[in-house]
Formats: structure tokens, sequence, C-alpha cells
């Protein structure tokens, strides 16, 4: 028999609220459960990994740990111990997942873990606690059967970091996506060779209509050491509500945290909002806090409601997202 399924595979740019020409107030249709959205076009092959379960009537749980997994493997990615280091040359990770009955667990400033996603699931179904820092969770991860691994850069960390102590300069950069990357996991770099964007955070709905989400990142290169930002922090890089829905961001972490950002989204999507005023409504907040610093930041949000309608929003525009559902 011919197999007649559609299936919706794509990555699309956000609408931008500093340089749209136009108020994009449209929502993207609805899709048939199941469904994963995720950050960046890098999200592609993350949504595929995701998929994977949620094509075979797997838990959304399940489907986010994967996908968060899937780039985490990829040695020279922009997330996981591939990642780029901090200001004193060490891979910190930042992770947190999250599940429609609003468990959740996180991990912050983990070091040689190669999936730190997994270790926060362990937090979240092992400790009564939701956050893990440092060398704690470290510990915590080695006692639950996690390897250490080395602590080498990859090839183009260490490329990156040699080139960054040139000059040591303590400066965020705005992440946008950059076409010229080579390859869907390629860390993103502008043409002078500074970093591009980070973090991979994926929300997604199983065929029982359940909700989770996961993040996964090494932070902003060359932090100061012990920096944490958004993406282990539930309610700011993640927050999952199974009656209202879903939502994630990327850019720079201490924007989001200030206003609890995805928290924010779910809440708007709550009042009635579409996925898509509802990040852009939080990506408003952000800007109207310091309209002069927020030309020098990028932040995105991503969301996902219970009727499978996702949308996004970003202060600049080059933030992509990645959608995968049956359609
Ligand atoms: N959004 C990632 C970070 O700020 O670390």
């Amino acid at each position: 028999m011919i197999n007649r399924r559609k299936f919706l595979h794509f990555s699309a740019l956000a609408a931008p609220l500093l340089t749209a020409k136009k108020t994009f107030a449209s929502n993207f249709d609805a899709a048939t459960r199941p469904i994963v959205v995720s950050t960046w076009d890098s999200g592609m092959p993350v949504n595929a990994a995701a998929w994977e379960i949620l094509s075979t009537k797997g838990t959304a749980l399940d489907a986010v740990e994967a996908g968060a997994m899937h780039i985490e493997n990829e040695i020279n990615c922009c997330v996981g111990l591939g990642g780029y280091p901090d200001r004193d040359g060490i891979v910190t990770l930042d992770s947190c997942i999250m599940d429609h009955k609003a468990n959740c667990g996180a991990v912050a400033g983990i070091e040689r873990i190669k999936h730190p996603v997994s270790v926060a699931r362990k937090v979240m179904e092992k400790t009564p606690h939701v956050i893990l820092v440092g060398a704690g969770a470290q510990q915590f991860a080695v006692e639950n059967g996690f390897t250490l691994e080395s602590t080498d850069l990859s090839e183009s960390a260490k490329k990156a970091y040699a080139e960054w102590l040139k000059k040591s300069e303590y400066k965020p950069v705005i992440n946008i996506e950059n076409k010229k990357q080579n390859g869907p996991f390629a860390p993103n770099f502008f043409d002078d060779g500074t970093l591009n964007h980070d973090t991979m955070g994926l929300v997604a709905m199983d065929i029982t209509g359940n909700l989770s989400g996961a993040v996964t990142t090494s932070g902003m290169a060359f932090k100061l050491h012990g920096r944490v930002g958004d993406s282990p922090i539930i309610g700011a890089g993640l927050f999952v509500d199974n009656e209202a829905g879903a939502a994630t961001s990327s850019g720079t972490g201490e924007e989001v945290i200030r206003i609890c950002g995805t928290h924010l989204v779910v809440e708007f999507m709550r009042q009635g909002y579409s996925p898509e005023l509802a990040c852009k409504k939080a990506v408003e907040r952000i800007v109207n806090r310091d309209k002069v610093k927020a030309k020098t930041l990028q932040v995105g949000f991503l969301a996902l409601n219970k009727k499978g309608e996702y949308g996004a929003y970003a202060i600049q525009k080059g933030f992509e997202f990645s959608v995968k559902s049956e359609k």
C-alpha cells in the first residue's frame, strides 16, 4: 500500500521585533499531534531523533531527551562537550528537562559529562530536588553511572578559544543563524570568526497530547567560570504547562532570566494568545526594559500550545526554529 502520509519537516525564521517592517501576527497552522519544535536550523536532525520516538507512540519526555542527546553527541557542535569553553578554558554544561506533570530536573555548570540532559532527567526522577550544580552535579552523575569524559577541547573549540585569548574581551555576541555554516551541527560563526548561536531547546507533544521540553547548552562562549544562563532555569530557558503549552528560549540568558521568559510566554498562551504573539509579548518585555541595550542583544522564544500550534519571535532577525510533525 502506498504510504500517503505527509510529513511537515522544515526550519523557518522567527519574526524579529526590532527590524520587522510589518506586524507578524499570523500563527502557524495547528499540526496534528505528535509534533516537536526546536530552536535553530540545527534543530532539524534533533527533531528527527525526537520523531523516532514520537512516531512510534513514545512519550514527549523520551522524545525531548533523545533530541537533546542527539546534539550532545556532536563533538563539533556548539552545545555539549564539543562546545566552547568558559574564559578559563573549561567546558561547563547546562541542561534541564520538564514533563507534563511539572516534574523537572536540571544541572548547571557540569563538567566532563557527555549527556547533561540525561543527568537532568535523573535529578528529576531520582531526587527530591530540581537543580544540581558544578562538582555536586558531576558527583551525582558519576554515582548514577555516567562516565567522566576527557577535559580536552574539541578542535573547533580549541581554535576559537585560542583566537579569543588574543583579545580576551568579555563581550556577549548577538547570536543569529548564519547560513555560511558548514553543515547542521557546525558551530555557527560570523565572518570575523566570533561565535554565533548556542543553545538547543526543544518542546514536544506526544500522541496522547502530553507536553515536555528539554534544553542543553555549553552556555555563553568564554563566560566567567561559574556563570549560569537561562538554559537550566525552569521558567527561564524552559517551561511546560500541560494545560497551556510549552516554551523554550535561546540567546542572552541573563535577559531571559530577568523576565522569567518562558514562564511568561506560557502564561500569555494561557490568557489566549497564540504561540507567536505570546513569544512576541515576552520579547517586547525585554526590549521595553532597555531599548538601547536591546539593539545589542538577541533573544528568541519558541512556543507550542495544546492545539499543536507553534510560533516564535525574536529581538533581531536571524532566529530560526525547526518543526517536525505528521500533517
Ligand atoms: N541561552 C544560553 C545562555 O545564555 O547560556
